[in-house]
């Protein structure tokens, strides 16, 4: 057997240490930092696979930057993520979703900025719904030993070293990429270890599965209905969960297309770029599909702000292709 191939069933731990020894120049602290967010991410696990048990579920009485009701589980995977980081030593700032401004994390010997979005899908939290959680890595820019810079954070989606997102569904799931294809692992809660289950994911270029928010149909911009009626045209079925990164996960695996155009309420999209848009971008390139937001390569987008929405377009690239001849149509956005 070629002494690559790393096996199905093989542990994420023994994963990433063979991915290490495939670069001979590896340091070790971008592996350290994987194992750092898989913990988070068993750890935020266990409260979500507890919360009809304990009172943990319902509004917390307080609202994030976005103006957004924040829930008890919000609030509570962001302190165990940010926690878990800091903890790690590998990473000398943070943006999340539940946190207005940058978080130092004091390491500033660690090379790393992450991004996070705690918990995707908050709204589906009390009624059972799968969730998830995104993550983002770059390379800080200024000099290591120094506290981080604006610049660290506002950096384009094609500088991350890695990305990925755990999925509290049925069961829990990461799924990351270093830029070396994409890897799914599934969680073994008794042995509390992931494990590989899906190796060097491609996406179907093209499917069967149209996601959107049809709610917003009246709002939508010309282009958006026409070519949702193409879909409809074509019989393809409508799935929308609700939560991002669970629409994202079965239309990588299915084939399809996730659309969050831009909306009256919303003229920029809803979605945040930072820790939504680019981590899910970088995931479906390398699984051979594409993302955009109607004008351009969603990690072509140079940040202004560290919560700053942008439309999303993402998914099969025969079904991007096709997308991009309606809104080629008029540009919009
Ligand atoms: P979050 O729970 O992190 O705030 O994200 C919610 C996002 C995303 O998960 C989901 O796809 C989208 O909001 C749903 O928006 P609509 O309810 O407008 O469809
Ligand atoms: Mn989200
Ligand atoms: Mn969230």
């Amino acid at each position: 057997m070629d002494k690559h191939v790393i096996p199905i069933g093989t542990t994420l731990d023994r994963f990433i240490m063979r991915k290490e020894q495939q670069f001979p120049y590896a340091s070790g602290e971008l592996s350290q930092l994987l194992r750092d967010i898989a913990l988070a991410g068993k750890i935020i696990h266990r409260e979500v696979n507890r919360a009809g048990l304990i009172d943990i579920t319902g509004a917390y009485g307080s609202q994030n930057i976005q103006g957004e009701e924040q829930q008890k589980l919000d609030v509570v995977a962001d302190v165990r993520f940010v926690r878990a980081l800091k903890n790690g030593r590998e990473v000398c700032g943070i943006i999340s979703e539940e946190q207005e401004g940058v978080i130092d994390t004091e390491n500033h010997d660690g090379r790393y900025i992450v991004a996070i979005d705690p918990l995707d899908g908050s709204s589906n939290i009390d009624v059972n719904v799968s969730i998830g959680t995104i993550f983002s890595i770059y390379r800080r820019i200024s000099p290591v030993g120094s506290p981080p810079v604006m610049e660290d954070f506002l950096q384009p989606g094609h500088k991350q070293v890695a990305a990925g997102y755990v999925l509290y569904g049925s069961s829990t799931m990461l799924v990351y990429t270093t830029g070396y294809g994409v890897n799914g692992f599934t969680y073994e809660q008794t042995l509390g270890e992931f494990i590989l289950c899906d190796v060097d994911i491609h996406t179907p270029p093209v499917g069967k599965i149209y996601s959107t928010n049809e709610g917003n149909w009246n709002s939508f911009p010309p282009q958006i209905r026409e070519y949702i009626d193409f879909c409809k045209s074509q019989c393809y079925s409508s799935r929308y969960i609700g939560s991002l990164v669970a629409d994202f996960h079965r239309n990588l695996f299915k084939g399809g297309i996730y659309l969050y155009p831009p909306t009256q309420k919303a003229n920029n999209g809803k979605l945040r770029l930072m820790y939504e848009c680019n981590a899910l971008a970088f995931l479906v390139e390398q699984a051979g599909g594409k993302a955009t937001d109607g004008k351009q390569r969603i990690l072509d987008i140079q940040p202004t702000s560290l919560h700053q929405r942008c439309p999303l377009y993402i998914g099969s690239s025969q079904m991007m292709d096709k997308l991009d001849t309606f809104l080629q149509a008029t540009q919009v956005r």
